[in-house]
């Protein structure tokens, strides 16, 4: 079974011209069809959105909902302002080693009782940083802040950080058409808990009872 692949093409495609000229057609839609596919942004994908090889930059804006900042925890007390008072999380966490040990939300008893954690397999330090945290932190150890969380959750959802890049995932508001006007994106986390990421189910109901559309007719 030496036959080089090349050679048993060739000899394939003078036993079969008919098959083999279907195949070239097929194969040349095939390409065409790749080369009209957008490549893809980079995670944090720059102002501007994802400008597609060759074609002009589109004018306008593709802007991220991106958290403002990292999260922090409230103490309880007030300033003299009366605002609350909120602490980093590495005001504890820069004078405690991290814990491996605690994965779950089982496993908290000290302090962040009641956290609810139902995200697959995932531990407390599959997304946070262990040396800051401060920051977030992807599978090979570098760090992420927390308002670029979109990288972190990209990493282990390609197909749904896939869609999101083309517009299937995620919703958007503005315009499709970049030469048009601005569009603005949410985060991942605009939706979804990262601790509890499933989109909780919608219980399907009857339509609204309209008194003025007659029934069967369309709307308008
Ligand atoms: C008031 C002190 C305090 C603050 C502020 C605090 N933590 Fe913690 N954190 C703890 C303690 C204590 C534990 C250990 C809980 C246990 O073992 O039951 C813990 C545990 C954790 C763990 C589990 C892994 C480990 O090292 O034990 C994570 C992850 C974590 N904290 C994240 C955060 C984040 C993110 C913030 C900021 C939003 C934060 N913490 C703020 C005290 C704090
Ligand atoms: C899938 C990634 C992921 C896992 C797993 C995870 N976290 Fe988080 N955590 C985040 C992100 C992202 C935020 C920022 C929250 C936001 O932007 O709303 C956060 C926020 C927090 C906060 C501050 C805000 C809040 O919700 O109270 C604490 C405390 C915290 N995490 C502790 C933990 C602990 C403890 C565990 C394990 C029991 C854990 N996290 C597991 C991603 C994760
Ligand atoms: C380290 C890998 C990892 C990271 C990081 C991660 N996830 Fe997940 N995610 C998982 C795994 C594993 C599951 C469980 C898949 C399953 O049960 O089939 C999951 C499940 C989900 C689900 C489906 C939940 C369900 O029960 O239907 C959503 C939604 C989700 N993740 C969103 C996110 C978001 C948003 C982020 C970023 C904050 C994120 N994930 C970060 C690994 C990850
Ligand atoms: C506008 C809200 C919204 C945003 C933003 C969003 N999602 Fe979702 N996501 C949903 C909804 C709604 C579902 C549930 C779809 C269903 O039940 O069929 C879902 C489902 C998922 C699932 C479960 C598998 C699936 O496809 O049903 C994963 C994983 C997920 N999203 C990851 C992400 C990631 C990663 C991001 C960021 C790149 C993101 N989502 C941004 C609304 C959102």
């Amino acid at each position: 079974m030496a036959s080089s692949p090349a050679r048993s093409a060739t000899a394939r495609a003078r036993r079969w011209p008919v098959a083999a000229s279907a195949g070239c057609v097929l194969l040349i839609a095939l390409l065409a069809l790749a080369a009209a596919e957008p490549p893809l942004a980079t995670p944090v994908a720059p102002a501007g959105g994802s400008a597609s090889a060759g074609a002009t930059r589109a004018p306008h804006p593709t802007i991220y909902r991106t958290p403002a900042a990292a999260p922090r925890v409230a103490t309880g007390e007030r300033d003299h302002q009366g605002q609350p008072v909120t602490i980093a999380c590495s005001t504890c966490h820069a004078v405690r080693p991290a814990n491996p040990a605690n994965r779950g939300s089982g496993d908290l008893d000290l302090f962040h009782q009641g956290l609810l954690v139902q995200h697959g397999s995932n531990a407390c330090l599959s997304c946070h940083n262990p040396g800051d945290y401060d920051r977030l932190r992807l599978a090979d150890g570098s760090a992420v802040e927390f308002t670029e969380v979109m990288t972190l959750c990209a990493q282990c959802h390609g197909p749904q950080w896939r869609d999101y890049q083309r517009g299937a995932h995620g919703g958007m508001a503005g315009f499709w058409d970049q030469q048009r006007g601005g569009r603005v994106r949410n985060t991942c986390t605009s939706c979804h808990d990262p601790h509890a990421p499933k989109y909780r189910g919608a219980i399907p109901m009857p339509p609204p009872k309209d008194r003025f559309v007659a029934p069967g007719a369309g709307h308008e």
